[in-house]
């Protein structure tokens, strides 16, 4: 099945809607339906049908509560419950989305597909546009079939064998590390253990392949060392996001946008701040995981009773089983990667006393002829790997910077004092 792009397809006529297409890939603004009416399993069977069509549609007008947002997607699936972003009072399944001068748009600027850190993430969300910016805040989705399609056969063969894990740590973990301490870090990952899809997935109803991997979340190829990891994935992200694989929307107060988050990613853009925009979200969880095989995956059982799923019952890899936290650091090690140690005691000694030596021995091999003492040097020890590497580099830096030629604590501090915008 080769790809065709709307405007060599033969595109199918609707009963209850019209659909005109945004972009040669993907996209349409759909008319002639009104979201908060109670919707009839055809005009519902008619939306869906123009989703896997155009992969993401578009309305404008569609004033609706929140009971009638709920409604709408109740018709879809099952909406997923509460999880780390805020929600709508007396709405755990919606999600709120509120950006003023304080609150600022964050991780959205990163292209993702929803959820794609859980084994089961979202199979489409429905989002509504209630107070939005004149002008700016558009959102650009981009279409993984064509960024697939458009990959050379070879590469197509040697992606299908290939795994990648995906995990909020990529993009968040810095932050909650330096806003909230090591115990707030390990609490997310805990909660949100990283994840394992394929590289390639069939998508289970049109049965077209997709390229899985995304700016947001996907952290490494499982099967590939660390150097061919990162370069494969800087370029198939590269690869993907260009604008003939994509279509940007103009929200207006009232617009609504619904995706096929296995088809596709987005990402917002953060040209509004610090003008206030409100939108509200519901997530709709797939009830198979991301397979290059999906008919063959077992299903997850929807409880149809229910008012949402549980977050926790979207990890097929229980935490306890992926992420060990407990008992392990010291009581004073939580959090000692942003507090400074302002106690009587010389925060060098305090902290010096804990260090590995092996691992003081190998930051003082650097090129740059920083000498780290041996304080700043369990300080940097107690934050992740993953994050590890980054913060060496920003302290050897930031000692340069000031002229030095010693890494202690101090310099440490100035460096994250820096990252939480102090
Ligand atoms: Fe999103």
């Amino acid at each position: 099945m080769s790809y065709l792009f709307t405007s060599q397809r033969e595109l199918p006529s609707y009963r209850h809607l019209e659909a005109e297409p945004l972009s040669g890939a993907l996209g349409a603004m759909i008319s002639g339906v009104d979201l908060a009416d109670d919707l009839s399993r055809d005009v519902i069977n008619e939306i869906y049908a123009a989703l896997l069509e155009f992969k993401v549609l578009f309305l404008r007008d569609q004033e609706m509560t929140d009971e009638q947002h709920l409604r709408l997607a109740r018709k879809f699936g099952m909406p997923q419950g509460p999880g780390s972003i805020p929600q709508v009072e007396g709405y755990p399944m919606i999600r709120l989305q509120r950006m003023d001068e304080y609150q600022t748009i964050g991780g959205d600027v990163n292209y993702h597909s929803d959820d794609s850190y859980r084994d089961y993430p979202s199979r489409m969300s429905i989002l509504r546009g209630l107070t939005m910016p004149i002008g700016g805040g558009n959102t650009i989705w981009c279409d993984m079939e064509k960024a697939y399609a458009s990959l050379s056969g070879p590469m197509k063969t040697f992606l299908e064998g290939l795994t990648a894990e995906h995990t909020l740590s990529k993009n968040f973990g810095q932050g909650i590390l330096e806003g909230g301490g090591a115990k707030a870090y390990e609490d997310m990952m805990k909660r949100n253990p990283p994840v394992v899809h394929p590289v390639i997935r069939t998508h289970p109803e049109t049965g077209r392949k997709c390229l899985y991997v995304n700016e947001m979340l996907t952290s490494r190829f499982l099967e590939l060392n660390k150097e061919e990891s990162d370069a494969l994935l800087e370029m198939l992200l590269e690869h993907s996001y260009q604008p003939e694989h994509e279509c940007r929307f103009f929200w207006r107060d009232n617009s609504v946008a619904i995706w096929d988050n296995r088809c596709t990613q987005h990402r917002g853009i953060n040209d509004f701040t610090p003008a206030f925009r409100l939108m509200h979200r519901i997530a709709i969880v797939d009830d198979r995981r991301p397979s290059l095989d999906p008919d063959n995956e077992p299903r997850l059982p929807y409880d149809r009773n229910a008012d949402f799923i549980r977050v926790e019952d979207l990890f097929v890899n229980k935490p306890e089983l992926t992420y060990h936290v407990d008992g392990e650091e010291p009581a004073q090690g939580n959090g000692a990667a942003t507090e400074s140690g302002n106690g009587a005691a010389d925060p060098e000694d305090e902290y010096a006393a804990e260090v590995d030596r092996k691992f003081l021995e190998k930051l003082n091999g650097n090129r740059h002829g920083i000498a780290f003492t041996a304080g700043a040097a369990a300080r940097l020890e107690k934050i992740p790997r993953m994050f590890r590497g980054a913060a060496i580099s920003a302290v050897i830096a930031e000692a340069q910077k000031q002229g030095s030629t010693e890494a202690n604590i101090s310099i440490l501090d100035a460096v994250q004092a820096k990252r939480r915008g102090g």
